[in-house]
């Protein structure tokens, strides 16, 4: 019995003992009294510091409940699916919701449309972009940010990010020629850009500025909500965006011109509708939002201060709770801008390298986190400028019909033509915030950032 107990003691204090090498290659660690592997790696068969996977991130989707129900039954139950016409004489819902998000912003202009993708384009048409003009997008977003432009007949001029892994004002300079019409930043990951800065660079040289606020609907910067500070703002209500219809987009805007643009553009019906003067009419698609996705994003906006106030709870949490481990590893975190006006959604932080952001990401997900890697170079993936393929490479719709024709001068993309952004994306490790994660999943990542950080990093 005796013998048995000094053996395992034994055997314990060696694999103690045991430590890292080098970057990305780990051995197990052993500890407690009776040498029970507590440490050791979940990749390696020990057991999950967290104990169960992550919630699901999508905020607004896992918070509906009764009231998004009801409000579609009403929708359903007065037959008004359509925001113009119904049997009965029901309000329209999303002329309900234009009117609150314009409210909730703080803007004269609310114009809803079924996707946030629809947004850009309208909020482009609006600021008159057209074919022969550059617009400058940062190398990480969402491909729509791009393709938004080319759909307008104009092209994406790419610029680096900085470590805030948002539009770097600095670079935007460098991307301005004489056909530059206007600046897209884009509020990645629920995290604000320094508007005031870009809106500088815009104002010095006679530039439109639309924001793309997709991820980043709540948050602010400097005291003013993203979306806000431009000529233009659009958000979209996607799933996985942070209050969601399923789908839906708006457009804001304190411009009366700007607004009656992206009304006409979005919907042919509503400028007739709303009078406008005939000299003013132009002609416009579809990009009308439906009554039933009104009704959800109603309810959805009601909760989305109280959905944002708890992910910036967790997101502190975390930030806070590995502070010191990040600081002894050489560990960065993302740059804010604002980490008051962060909505909260993630939290990113750099290692060394790609390959030890690769070892750090699977062994947090073997300990059920949820983390994941922004960029690598081949595992394609849209939220890159790197993985835009087609526009990288040129590709038209139609010979005749090609944006990059109609350009003004030679456009030259290339894989590597923003290094800075890739070699920091290419190192980022990205955790969710969810607003359903409990104080207990919070302490339990702690103890897996812990226990994967001093392994691998
Ligand atoms: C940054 C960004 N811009 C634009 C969009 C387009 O929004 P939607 O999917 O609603 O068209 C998205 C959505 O994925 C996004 O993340």
């Amino acid at each position: 019995m005796f013998g048995t107990f000094v053996l395992r003691e034994l055997i314990g204090h060696i694999i103690t003992t045991l430590q890292r090498e080098a970057p990305g290659t780990w051995f197990i660690k052993f500890q407690g009294e009776n040498g029970m592997s507590q440490d050791q790696l979940a990749i390696h068969g020990g057991a999950p510091a967290k104990q169960r996977p992550d919630p699901p991130m999508y905020p607004g989707g896992m918070a509906i409940d009764h009231e998004e129900e009801a409000a579609v039954l009403e929708v359903l139950r007065n037959k008004h699916l359509y925001r113009y016409t119904g049997p009965y004489k029901t309000a329209s819902k999303v002329e309900q919701l234009e009117k609150t998000f314009a409210e909730n912003k703080g803007v004269r202009y609310a114009q809803a449309v079924n996707a946030g993708t629809s947004a850009l384009i309208c909020g482009l048409a609006a600021l008159g972009v057209g074919p022969g003009d550059e617009v400058i997008v940062p190398a990480f977003t969402w491909i729509a940010s791009a393709a938004a432009i080319l759909s307008v007949g104009a092209v994406p001029i790419v610029a680096e990010v900085d470590e805030s892994l948002l539009m770097d004002p600095n670079d935007i300079e460098q991307k301005i020629t004489p056909y530059t019409k206007a600046i897209m930043p884009v509020h990645m990951r629920g995290a604000p850009c320094r508007m005031d800065e870009i809106l500088a660079v815009a104002r010095k040289h006679n530039l439109k500025v639309i924001e793309d606020t997709a991820q980043a609907n709540g948050a602010s910067y400097k005291g003013k909500y993203c979306g806000t500070w431009g000529d233009v703002g659009c958000f979209s209500l996607q799933f996985n965006k942070i209050i969601t219809a399923g789908e839906g987009g708006m457009v804001v805007t304190n411009e009366e011109e700007y607004w009656k643009r992206a009304c006409m553009f979005h919907d042919p019906i509503g400028a007739l509708n709303r009078g406008f003067a005939t000299e003013e009419l132009r002609y416009g698609i579809n990009f009308r939002m439906t009554e039933i996705q009104a009704a959800i994003a109603l309810v959805q906006l009601s909760k989305l201060e109280n959905l944002v106030r708890d992910m910036r709870e967790r997101q502190r949490m975390l930030k806070s709770g590995m502070a010191d481990l990040a600081k002894q590893k050489g560990i960065t975190f993302r740059a804010s801008n604002d980490p008051d006006g962060d909505a909260g959604i993630c939290t990113i932080f750099f290692v060394e390298s790609p390959e030890v952001a690769k070892n750090v990401t699977k062994a947090l997900n073997a300990e059920n986190i949820g983390a994941a890697m922004l960029y690598e170079r081949d595992n394609i993936d849209y939220h890159v400028y790197a993985h835009w393929v087609p526009i990288i490479e040129q590709r038209a719709w139609a010979a005749g019909g090609d944006p990059w024709k109609w350009a003004k001068r030679d456009i030259n993309y290339s894989h590597d033509m923003c290094p800075r952004s890739l070699e920091l994306l290419g190192r980022a490790v990205h955790l969710d915030c969810s607003p359903l994660l409990s104080n207990e999943d919070v302490e339990e990542t702690l103890e897996g950032l812990d226990k994967v950080l001093n392994a691998v990093a």
